[in-house]
């Protein structure tokens, strides 16, 4: 028994609707045009959507370029060149979801859902190769973003479209300070993609990833029915828990579980800024290497992440600046006494440190590190949209001193870069490894993200500079980072890892990507996707592609039959 059943009154009425599946064919026949027969599909199968029209956008309404923009978050896929939907779907309620799923079924199109816009390679709203296969609907649900708190049960309930700042914003108000979550630190980012892809940010040492912490959903499926936990079956529960967005259908709410905060936590950043070749650099490698030995193995209450950037000095040269930056669930003398013990070498004082509470933490984390009101985490448009590619990279052992000094030397090439290194361990290793998608469990001790950035203006080779540099780090990376596979993260989604062909999305092919992502996973998620969405209503270059694999079935025991083989 789920001890969630008790929550059925923090749970909408589940409205069903069976739509009718009219055929592809019947529907152009009976239609103009795609636009107009897809208005009447979906009158017909949302009678209460007063003007259809509101939900319906094509590419050459007045409506349709501004609904596209809004929440492209990465402006190199922002010019009219992107290919786009041939339709933008934009429902209000879950019904409308529903409708909007069956009616691009019916007519054809595959389905990409949207959120937050915060795909890093696009995949929410533009395919990678103009239209000329299969075109596609984009259904956009960001107006779904209703958070409720039960703040004495430890639970919310969360729509796809609120921000992780409106989720952080109402669990603390609504718990009086008493409860956080565990997610990432970018207040704009959906909980529509990123509990789907799994989430970390700096409480996973302590309680996982915002995944691990999901206990129901509502999906809504290929055909436009709406299942919850106990109706999906915990094959599709836990597929959706990490197995990364728009594969298995669209998540229209989130019951996620709360954790434990202290009133009081901690944080501090240390800067150090290197010159190369002196003592300087020389130091910094030895706390370096002592920070990796320890940080993944602290204990669960502290986070010290390293990050790098250029920095361009007083001479107006660019140098290396290491950063640390920490967290800790408790107050800042119990913050210098660990940091005391773990990482003498670092020197922490009191006066590096500040106590706050938790939402602030996540302000402080975000860059807002001047005790702002949390009610800056309401800003829907809080980060800014930028020109950026970004990857990563897991550790399984310690890097060497010769790896960190290259990493020095690459820093100061690129002024929009950076080097983000987060350790996991904690409560990320506790977790065996098939609980959930996210594989990267025990013995995955750090992440690195390398991230690029630059500015408006754009040519091509302006472009592939950035990017050159981007993938040069994590090619010079190779011999330091986990192999076989070289692990991903599905919600730092590089599409130079691979990617499905239209038309043919094969599981061997697929194979090649899907593994980084998810290791041994990959081959149950595959077999999730065969079960739900067989006929791929969901895809997108990186979508999960079915595997129909041959096995005995039990009547009645549909989803418990398909296990895990590695
Ligand atoms: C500035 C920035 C900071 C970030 N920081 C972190 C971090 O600290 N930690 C971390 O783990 N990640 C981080 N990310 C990555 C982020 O978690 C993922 O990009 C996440 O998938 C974005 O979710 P979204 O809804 O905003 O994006 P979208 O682009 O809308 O969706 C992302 C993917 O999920 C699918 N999807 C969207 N909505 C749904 C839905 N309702 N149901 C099913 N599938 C859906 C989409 O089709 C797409 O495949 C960051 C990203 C950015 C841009
Ligand atoms: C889940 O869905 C099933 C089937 O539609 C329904 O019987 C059940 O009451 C729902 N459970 C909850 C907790 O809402
Ligand atoms: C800090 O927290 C510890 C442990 O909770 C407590 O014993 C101590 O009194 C606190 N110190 C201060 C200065 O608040
Ligand atoms: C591209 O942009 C860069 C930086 O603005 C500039 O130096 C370069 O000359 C541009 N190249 C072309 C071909 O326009
Ligand atoms: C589709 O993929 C399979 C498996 O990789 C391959 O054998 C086949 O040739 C591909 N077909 C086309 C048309 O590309």
């Amino acid at each position: 028994m789920r001890p969630f059943s008790r929550l059925a009154p923090l749970l909408l009425l589940l409205v069903l609707v069976s739509p009718s599946s009219p055929q592809p064919q019947e529907l152009h026949e009976e239609a103009g045009g795609l636009q107009e027969s897809f208005l009447r599909c979906v009158s017909r199968l949302s009678p209460d959507t007063a003007d259809p029209s509101e939900l319906v956008h094509a590419p050459a309404d007045a409506s349709y370029p501004p609904l596209l923009a809004s929440t492209i978050q990465n402006l190199r896929f922002a010019s009219p060149q992107t290919p786009g939907p041939s339709l933008l779907l934009t429902p209000r309620t879950v019904t409308e979801v529903q409708a909007s799923v069956a009616c691009c079924k019916a007519h054809g199109l595959t389905v990409r859902a949207r959120s937050g816009g915060h795909d890093y390679e696009g995949l929410s709203y533009r395919a990678t190769r103009p239209s000329g296969g299969r075109p596609f609907g984009v259904i956009d649900v960001a107006a779904l973003r209703t958070v409720r708190v039960d703040a004495a049960r430890r639970v919310a309930r969360a729509q796809p479209g609120a921000t992780l700042g409106e989720l952080y914003y109402a669990v603390a108000e609504g718990s009086g300070g008493a409860l956080g979550f565990p997610a990432g630190i970018c207040p704009t980012v959906c909980v529509g993609g990123h509990l789907s892809g799994g989430g970390f940010g700096p409480v996973m040492r302590k309680y996982g990833l915002a995944a691990d912490n999901v206990v129901d959903a509502e999906v809504v499926d290929a055909g436009g029915k709406l299942l919850n936990r106990s109706a999906m079956g915990e094959d599709l529960f836990w597929a959706i828990r990490g197995g990364g967005g728009g594969s298995f259908g669209i998540v229209v709410s989130w019951t996620v579980s709360l954790v434990p905060v202290p009133s009081v936590v901690s944080a501090f950043t240390v800067r150090r800024l290197l010159r190369r070749g002196d003592e300087d650099e020389e130091a910094m490698l030895l706390l370096l290497t002592k920070w990796q030995l320890v940080a993944h193995a602290l204990p669960d209450d502290l986070f010290v992440k390293v990050a790098m950037e250029p920095k361009v000095d007083d001479g107006g040269k660019r140098r290396p600046l290491v950063v640390f930056k920490s967290l800790f669930l408790g107050n800042y003398s119990g913050m210098i006494t660990q940091m005391g013990i773990h990482l003498p070498e670092l020197d922490i004082k009191p006066s590096d440190c500040r106590e706050m509470n938790w939402i602030q933490s996540m302000l402080y984390f975000y860059g807002y590190t001047n005790g702002q009101p949390a009610e800056v985490f309401l800003d829907r448009t809080l980060q800014p949209k930028e020109y950026y590619k970004i990857k990563l990279d897991y550790l399984t052992s310690p890097i060497p001193a010769t790896g960190l000094s290259m990493l020095f030397t690459k820093i100061v090439e690129e002024q929009g870069g950076s080097i983000d290194i987060d350790p996991q361990g904690g409560r990320m290793s506790e977790i065996p490894e098939s609980d959930t998608p996210y594989a990267h469990r025990r013995g995955y001790l750090y992440n690195f993200q390398y991230y690029v950035k630059w500015g408006g203006d754009k040519n091509v080779s302006y472009e592939e500079k950035h990017l050159g540099w981007v993938r040069g780090v994590h090619e010079l990376m190779t011999p330091y980072v986990s192999n076989r596979p070289r692990a991903a993260y599905i919600n730092f989604r590089d599409l130079d890892l691979g990617q499905n062909v239209e038309g043919n999305t094969s599981y061997e092919e697929a194979k090649v990507w899907g593994r980084k992502y998810f290791r041994g996973n990959f081959r149950r998620l595959a077999m999730v996707k065969a079960e739900v969405d067989p006929d791929q209503v969901f895809w997108s270059e990186q979508s999960i592609p079915p595997l129909v694999v041959a096995r005995r079935k039990r009547k009645g025991q549909r989803h418990a039959g398909l296990v895990l083989d590695i």
